[in-house]
């Protein structure tokens, strides 16, 4: 998988080739990623053409410049003029990194403090620079199977003097030509991650969150995609970080018409110290290559999420179907409208039972308490032990609500330790739901944090934690570091709580959220199994976020709910057949006033948690292909590949008055093998080429659901 022949270094995974030379000169040239390649000798590949104004490092008099070559590691300062991967503060910014040494590792050095992919053969190249005492590793893991391949960076300073880096790619990858279009998933509150796709032009484009988290604005994905590229065929490439605070994506076509593409911290607000010995590591990016178009590449960032990213007892377990009391009561709850829900859920087979914020301090609304965690007696007069008992004997799960990284001006956190904020000197604290974050680069914040929530989590049998983070950085400092190391020493801090608190509550599964979608990345994925997708519980609405969101995340992963009509984002009605649909295709929740419904809604609700209690590993697990994609018109199409069953989602938007009738084609099925729906036999072929009939129906936002039996 990992090979050195002479001045070539090649990884190989099972469809794809990453393949690096030494130059004469020492740069490590970038040659090729891409489809497999099996050639050895690359002589005659990117030849050096004297170009008009170009630079010659070692003039010499020969045509050698870096200006047009495929780099590996671009520096500022060196006849490269494109955008560098690393910068250092003046008086070093002028680097020239060139090849050291290497070696093959089976067992892959973990980050310092950071998430990243678990056990690969790895390649370390180290490279330094010909004039301080610089290291730079870069650090290759190769996933054989999901034709994944990391990338991480590793600055070692071996000066006599600090050192302080500004920017710090994680990846950098040159393309031989530009020809690509750029698909991103982005979006604001309640809208995350739709799917947005533009052409590559001469200069840089790309896309960024500055706001302290990965961002509800910019998920930290981007695929470049050959042109006509479809769902099915053509080049794509996804590349991801995996980390949940300020990133850059950036891409640049160079007037050679080649592109680069870069991904990593923000570099802007960003400068880190590195002592003399010290090492700096940065986040870990995620590249795949497909040749067989989008769903090709999302494939492989699933398998790599799905076994190299989630870890715990919910890797492979089934997930539970919730009842989640935020939109069924919001902050204005008793025991008792408590304990009457659970019995509805019950009743209709639900598994686990969420209390969501309002539980703690005195938080009645969204105005105090975050910070004060310890129970509400006056609303939970039994405690949490009471409580949860009383659920458990229910025969649900519980599960609680808690957003640790945040602090009420109004509560006695803040009262006693106002220093514990992040706060940049005599500035306002700018809030944003009436609320301030807590320094979590403080040693003295992590371990409050920590003791406090262990006592929660030990206060009664919690087995589910929503682990809540609601608002953006705005005055960004803090009283122990450098204004530039703060937000990237905030996520190592934010790091280290989860890490503590996964590892102490094995059993507990946890799911991540950030006003919904905010921050779903692979860095929270890494220590919390799922993600609330969205604030926005629209089954219609949902369509869009949950298809942006599979570009990169498999379904597993996506937190998804029935909610009550009129919905509560959008005021829209829809079925109770078309919300469960939409919700199945993540792991189904529901959120929503049992004890509001009708006694036919609710036997309905049972018959479709039982349905989905039969199949839901296959759901929940199952290979997902998009079929019809909702931003191109007025419906929609996925399909879930399971071992017996084959699962098709279909939406039609609004209704058409004297419609056609439309066929669902599916993909990759077994041509010859029989598959049963609705009492007819089906070979794999038909359903791929002429595909499921479907007839034209009234009423908008309708949506079917069909499950495939496989027959031999
Ligand atoms: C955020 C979450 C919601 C809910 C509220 C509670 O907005 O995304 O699901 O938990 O907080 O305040």
């Amino acid at each position: 998988m990992i090979k050195k022949e002479k001045n070539i270094f090649s990884l190989h995974t099972l469809n794809t080739s990453y393949i690096m030379r030494v130059s004469e000169k020492g740069h490590l040239e970038h040659l090729h990623y891409g489809a497999r390649i099996h050639q050895k000798h690359f002589d005659t590949l990117q030849p050096i053409v004297r170009k008009p104004w170009s630079g010659h490092p070692d003039n010499d008099g020969s045509d050698y410049t870096l200006e047009s070559m495929l780099l590996e590691y671009p520096v500022f300062g060196q006849t490269d003029y494109r955008l560098p991967a690393l910068t250092l503060a003046a008086p070093y910014n002028n680097l020239n990194l060139v090849f050291d040494d290497f070696d093959i590792l089976e067992d892959k050095v973990m980050l310092d403090g950071l998430p990243c992919g678990s056990n690969a053969p790895t390649l370390h190249i180290h490279l330094v620079d010909k004039h301080m005492k610089l290291k730079v590793t870069l650090m290759y893991s190769v996933y054989e199977k999901e034709d994944v391949i990391t990338r991480a960076v590793r600055i070692s300073n071996l000066t006599e003097h600090n050192i302080h880096i500004e920017k710090i790619m994680s990846t950098s990858i040159d393309f031989r030509d530009k020809d690509y279009e750029m698909i991103h998933l982005s979006g604001t509150w309640a809208r995350e991650r739709h799917v947005v796709k533009r052409k590559l032009v001469q200069g840089i484009q790309g896309i960024e969150s500055n706001r302290g988290n990965s961002s509800h604005q910019h998920n930290p994905f981007v695929c470049l995609a050959r042109k006509g590229t479809t769902e099915d065929f053509g080049d794509a490439y996804g590349c991801s970080l995996v980390y949940s605070g300020n990133f850059k994506a950036e891409i640049e076509v160079d007037a050679f018409e080649q592109t680069r593409l870069n991904m990593g911290i923000h570099p802007d607000h960003f400068t880190f110290e590195v002592k003399p010995n010290e090492s700096f590591d940065s986040p870990e990016a995620v590249m795949t290559y497909s040749y067989k178009g989008l769903n090709g590449m999302s494939q492989n960032c699933h398998a790599f999420i799905k076994n190299r990213i989630l870890r715990g007892k919910y890797k492979h377990q089934p997930r539970p179907v919730l009842l989640n009391n935020w939109e069924a009561t919001y902050f204005d709850f008793t025991e008792e409208k408590l304990l009457a829900l659970a019995d509805k859920a019950a009743q209709v087979g639900v598994e686990l039972f969420v209390l969501d914020d309002g539980w703690f301090g005195e938080r009645n609304n969204d105005q105090t308490s975050l910070g004060d965690w310890f129970v509400n007696m006056k609303k939970i007069p039994k405690g949490i032990d009471g409580l949860s008992k009383a659920i458990n004997e229910k025969g649900l799960k519980f599960g609680l609500w808690v957003e640790p990284e945040m602090v009420s001006p109004k509560s006695i956190l803040y009262q006693n330790h106002p220093e514990w904020c992040l706060h940049a000197g005599d500035r306002t604290r700018s809030e944003c739901r009436n609320q301030l974050i807590l320094d979590y680069s403080k040693l003295e914040v992590q371990e409050y944090i920590i003791h406090h929530l262990t006592e929660i989590f030990k206060s009664g049998n919690i087995e589910y934690v929503k682990w809540d983070m609601n608002r953006s950085v705005t005055e960004v400092g803090s009283t122990l570091y450098h204004h530039g190391e703060v937000l990237h020493r905030f996520i190592l801090g934010l790091y280290q709580v989860m890490k503590v608190l996964t590892e102490r509550f094995p059993n507990i599964l946890f799911e991540g959220c950030a006003g919904g979608g905010g921050r779903f990345d692979m860095g929270i994925l890494y220590y919390m199994p799922q993600i609330w997708t969205s604030d926005d519980t629209d089954a219609y609405e949902r369509i869009k976020i949950q298809h942006g969101t599979s570009f990169m995340y498999p379904q597993v992963t996506m937190g998804s709910h029935v909610s009550a009509v009129p919905n509560h984002q959008v005021d829209r009605f829809t079925s109770l057949s078309s919300r469960y649909h939409t919700a199945i295709f993540g792991n189904l929740g529901y959120e929503l006033d049992l004890t509001s419904l009708t006694e036919e809604d609710l036997q309905i609700i049972k018959a479709q948690i039982g349905a989905y209690k039969s199949v839901r590993s296959e759901l929940q697990y199952g290979t997902f292909y998009r079929l019809i994609s909702p931003f191109e018109g007025n419906f929609a199409a996925w399909q879930i590949s399971g071992e017996q069953n084959v699962y098709v989602y279909y939406s039609r938007g609004i209704a058409s008055p004297n419609d056609s009738i439309r066929y669902i084609k599916l993909k990759d099925l077994k041509p010859k093998t029989a598959y049963s729906l609705n009492g007819e036999v089906y070979t794999g072929d038909y359903l791929m080429h002429i595909g499921i009939t479907v007839l034209p129906k009234k009423g908008d936002y309708g949506t079917e659901f069909y499950q495939l039996n496989i027959l031999d």
